[in-house]
């Protein structure tokens, strides 16, 4: 294991895990799949999914990676079931792709951060524009992979741990202050009812699938990272108790997004939550009008603060998703971890 490299310690893995798991999906995208699956019912689904269908699935990634301390294709020839690698190829492949559409998303809001800092409130009302403007997006997408790349250069230990340990705590401390803040605004307790008391009539196979979806994506499976990670768990560990936290990590990242974004929404629209501006544009829009609404100074602190939170929980997932291919090409062509990158 040692030439591939090894988390330090559970905590380690369990901070790197949760913060491949803790990302847009549950700040950006969990907000929005709520509103469109009609409130508390989609949020009840996701949890039900989370447990008894993703966990199993979690202990089973991160078990085959630890057993075999191979990356995702490399750990089923390990296994014996060579004719089983395409598994792990999808899984790389999915890595990949998701990477391509994540370091955009990511890159907005990296992009935000510095707009917010500005006082560029304006920016929410020019989403289009602003996501239509290559020049401008495509520097703050490289600017961002190139962050990502040379934290998984750095290695396991030095690079994937290390981050994570500094972030993961770092965005707890500022959503947990963000929640409380937007707890103290006008109408937040009718964002809150709209997101917590369930309406079951709303349930329909659409909803299921969503929340089915936002599940498994937010828990990072069936992308190889799982796998990829697991290989670098000391056998000393225990991994369903590991793979607990992490569960628990996510989900509680994403119940308490939302606990911040609706009571947000809801002061924005002055408590009227039949027509609120949903999809991808429900962070990028509406936020910067609740921002500018604080006034200049505390819009731009809350503001600021909100969107480094965002690409903070987007970064140890990009990073997640860069080690699954470079794990694969380390193992499986001997090429060294920088170039792999690169
Ligand atoms: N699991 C990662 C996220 O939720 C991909 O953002």
């Amino acid at each position: 294991m040692g030439s591939r490299g090894a988390f330090s310690s559970k905590m380690g893995f369990i901070l790197a895990a949760a913060g491949s798991a803790v990302g847009l999906g549950n700040i950006w995208k969990f907000p929005f799949e709520v509103e469109a699956g009609g409130g508390a019912a989609f949020v009840l689904l996701y949890l039900i999914f989370c447990f008894v269908l993703c966990f199993p699935v979690m202990v089973t990634e991160i078990a085959i990676g630890r057993k075999t301390e191979k990356n995702a294709v490399g750990a089923f020839s390990s296994l014996g079931f060579k004719n089983w690698n395409f598994v792990g190829k999808i899984g790389i492949l999915a890595g990949v792709v998701i990477l391509s559409f994540y370091n955009v998303v990511a890159g907005w809001a990296f992009g935000y951060f510095i707009e917010m800092i500005q006082g560029n409130f304006e920016i929410g009302a020019n989403f289009g524009g602003f996501v239509s403007d290559v020049g401008k997006v495509g520097l703050y997408g490289i600017i961002f992979m190139l962050v990502t790349a040379f934290i998984v250069s750095k290695g396991v230990a030095g690079g994937i741990e290390r981050a994570a340990k500094i972030l993961m705590p770092t965005l707890i401390i500022m959503i947990l202050g963000l929640v409380v803040y937007s707890f103290t605004l006008p109408n937040a307790m009718i964002g809150v009812q709209y997101y917590l008391v369930p309406d079951f009539s709303e349930i329909n196979l659409k909803v299921v699938g969503g929340a089915l979806r936002q599940a498994f994506f937010s828990l990072s499976l069936g992308m190889g990272a799982l796998i990829t990670y697991g290989s670098y768990l000391s056998r000393k560990e225990n991994i369903v108790s590991s793979a607990a936290y992490i569960t628990i990590f996510d989900v509680g990242i994403a119940f308490i997004a939302g606990l911040m974004m609706f009571p947000l929404v809801a002061y924005n629209s002055g408590g009227d939550m039949s027509n609120i501006q949903g999809g991808a544009g429900l962070i990028f829009v509406t936020l910067p009008q609740v921002f500018q609404s604080l006034g200049p100074i505390l819009g731009i602190v809350v503001g600021s603060f909100f969107f480094l939170l965002l690409s903070f929980a987007a970064l140890t997932s990009t990073v997640s998703l860069l080690e699954v291919p470079v794990s694969y090409a380390v193992d499986e062509y001997d090429i060294r971890r920088n170039r792999a990158v690169v």
